[in-house]
């Protein structure tokens, strides 16, 4: 979808709309690679630790598969999320918002429960079928619906499976194409790619960046990255809402590290994008009570 007239920018701006997948996803797409493995058939159960996109594609495939369903994930995410995965069948078990040094981090929990004999955990954070996915499915898309004129692609990075994958496929046939990544304020990717250690800090964006580096986002296929903190992506959120697209929180980081791209580099095209639908928000992320309790703005303009 072409949003440059929504927000007026100098260039050309395109989404890729990962909200419009089956499951309201961009993780349609590695749960379909990934459950593909021998590893499923053998497991009467699959785990996996998931921001809640992931947990959610799996519920679904799962129950297609006849297998059991369980999803870890962090407290922080919006219960949408969790009602989504309980009406496929699967178990979601809650954990603390806590660091990976903790026993009790939504990845460690899932860890121990994959241990269990009969038990596969999935781990789309070393599952190479994560980047192949994208590798082999999302970029080349990309390429096919945009057509050589692409000067650079944003995301954000959870996994870091969309970025690698995308960006290695867009790096192979257009080798000057940068890629961007989209980062909260509070996460710590955007300062390791400037090589810098900070500290983590909180943030209310779900799905994208952290207190960890994820082991399968390759740092060498990143140009350049932009720090959007809540407020911001809020706003964008707020101006795609009144032109009737509903995404999710970090499709509103997504948008910011664009426009801030195209600032910094006017004329040119860049594709965002937009990982998840607002469905799964309505409690948190659209929902004007909770924009306004967090200091959020809800509208930008009023008709
Ligand atoms: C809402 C949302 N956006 C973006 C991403 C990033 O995807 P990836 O794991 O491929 O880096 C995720 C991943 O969990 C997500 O849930």
């Amino acid at each position: 979808m072409d949003l440059t007239e929504l927000f007026g920018v100098e260039g050309t701006l395109l989404a890729k709309l990962e909200n419009e997948s089956r499951t309201g996803s961009v993780k349609d797409r590695p749960v379909r690679w990934m459950v593909d493995d021998p590893r499923t058939d053998q497991a009467h159960t699959v785990v996996e630790a998931s921001g809640g996109n992931t947990g959610i594609s799996l519920a679904v495939a799962g129950r297609e598969l006849g297998k059991r369903v369980i999803i870890t994930m962090s407290r922080k995410m919006s219960p949408g999320k969790v009602r989504r995965m309980e009406e496929a069948g699967a178990e979601v078990v809650l954990c603390p918002c806590v660091g990976l040094d903790s026993p009790a981090n939504f990845i460690n929990v899932a860890q121990r429960l994959g241990a269990e004999e009969g038990v596969w955990y999935v781990d789309q954070f070393n599952n190479p079928a994560n980047v192949a996915a994208h590798a082999e499915g999302t970029g080349p898309e990309i390429l096919a619906q945009v057509g050589d004129g692409l000067d650079c692609f944003v995301a954000g990075a959870g996994t870091g499976g969309t970025l690698t994958g995308v960006g290695r496929a867009l790096k192979r046939r257009r080798p000057g194409i940068e890629i961007v990544l989209a980062d909260p304020v509070g996460s710590i990717l955007a300062a390791h790619l400037r090589g810098e250690q900070v500290e983590g800090g909180p943030y209310l964006v779900e799905g994208i960046g952290g207190d960890f580096l994820p082991p399968l986002l390759d740092f060498d296929v990143l140009d350049g990255a932009y720090e959007i903190d809540d407020l911001e992506s809020a706003a964008h959120l707020a101006v795609l809402r009144e032109a009737g697209i509903r995404v999710g929180s970090s499709s509103g980081t997504a948008i910011g590290a664009a426009l801030a791209y195209l600032r910094d580099n006017p004329g040119r095209t860049v594709c965002a994008l937009l990982a998840d639908a607002g469905d799964r928000y309505l409690e948190t992320w659209q929902d004007e009570d909770w924009l306004t309790g967090h200091g959020l703005p809800v509208m930008l303009s009023h008709p």
